[in-house]
């Protein structure tokens, strides 16, 4: 079943949002070489907490860590580790939930440590157009694999490509809800988005070919291939015109 929101509650989606858009900018301030991932997770849970909201990843189906935090070839649901510790050159992921007076917002960023190479340069420049590519799509009365295809679409153009295990969702009271959102797919399939709607949409996309493993801890996804991975994520509320982003531009 697919949950349609009131004005009030998308607007307490936004404001957990703000907190994850402050979280983002936070982290990514302090970003560099030697500093590890479990430093990285105590200050997002700190940061989170001291804004009045709850890390909603946290415990989340055995989730150990406040937020995911995903490098290189690892895509999502990456766990924070006290001896990992940053490279210059790697990339990395922040995927965040903040819950707020019962409402979360799920949003991801991937930024640079120090001087990437081109590759890397290029994977996240394009998984983040892919992003508001496929927010275009977004409106009531359109199907959802609309946004999925030309999420895919932008993806290949450019060369990189889309895992099929993982996608976004639907969120607002729960971590994930219906729909699955696939980052590939076909114009015209799919459910009919509805305004009220709370989308959490995050193209995924890798250098390699598509397919993925999970380690060992039952967490971590990674590429195949050891190619690396970006992730640019935002929650939306589907409207009458189009959509309205709840956690920052
Ligand atoms: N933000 C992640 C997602 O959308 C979920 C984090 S909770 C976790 O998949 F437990 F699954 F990590
Ligand atoms: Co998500």
């Amino acid at each position: 079943m697919i949950n349609i929101y009131t004005n009030e509650e998308i607007n307490k989606v936004k404001e957990a949002g703000k907190i994850n858009k402050l979280a983002h900018e936070y982290l990514a301030s302090l970003i560099k070489p030697g500093i590890s991932t479990k430093y990285l997770d105590d200050e997002a849970g700190k940061f989170i907490e001291s804004h009045g909201g709850i890390p909603a990843s946290k415990g989340y189906e055995g989730y150990p860590c406040n937020i995911c935090i995903s490098i290189n070839d690892e895509i999502v649901h990456g766990i924070a580790k006290e001896d990992v510790f940053l490279k210059e050159g790697d990339i990395i992921t922040f995927d965040i939930m903040t819950k707020l007076d019962g409402y979360i917002a799920d949003s991801a960023t991937t930024w640079p440590v120090g001087k990437v190479n081109k590759e890397k340069e290029h994977l996240m420049y394009h998984t983040k157009k892919a992003l508001y590519t496929g927010l275009k799509e977004v409106k009531a009365g359109v199907p959802l694999g609309n946004i999925s295809a030309r999420i895919q679409q932008y993806a290949e153009k450019h060369g990189l490509s889309v895992p099929h295990e993982i996608g976004g969702h639907g969120v607002g009271k729960d971590v994930h809800e219906d729909p699955f959102i696939p980052n590939y797919g076909k114009y015209g399939e799919g459910v009919i988005l509805k305004s009220g709607m709370i989308l959490a949409i995050e193209p995924m996309l890798v250098v390699g070919d598509r397919h993925v493993d999970v380690l060992d801890d039952d967490w971590t996804i990674v590429t195949h291939d050891g190619s690396n991975s970006a992730h640019f994520e935002h929650t939306i509320a589907v409207r009458d015109d189009g959509y309205e982003i709840l956690t920052g531009e």
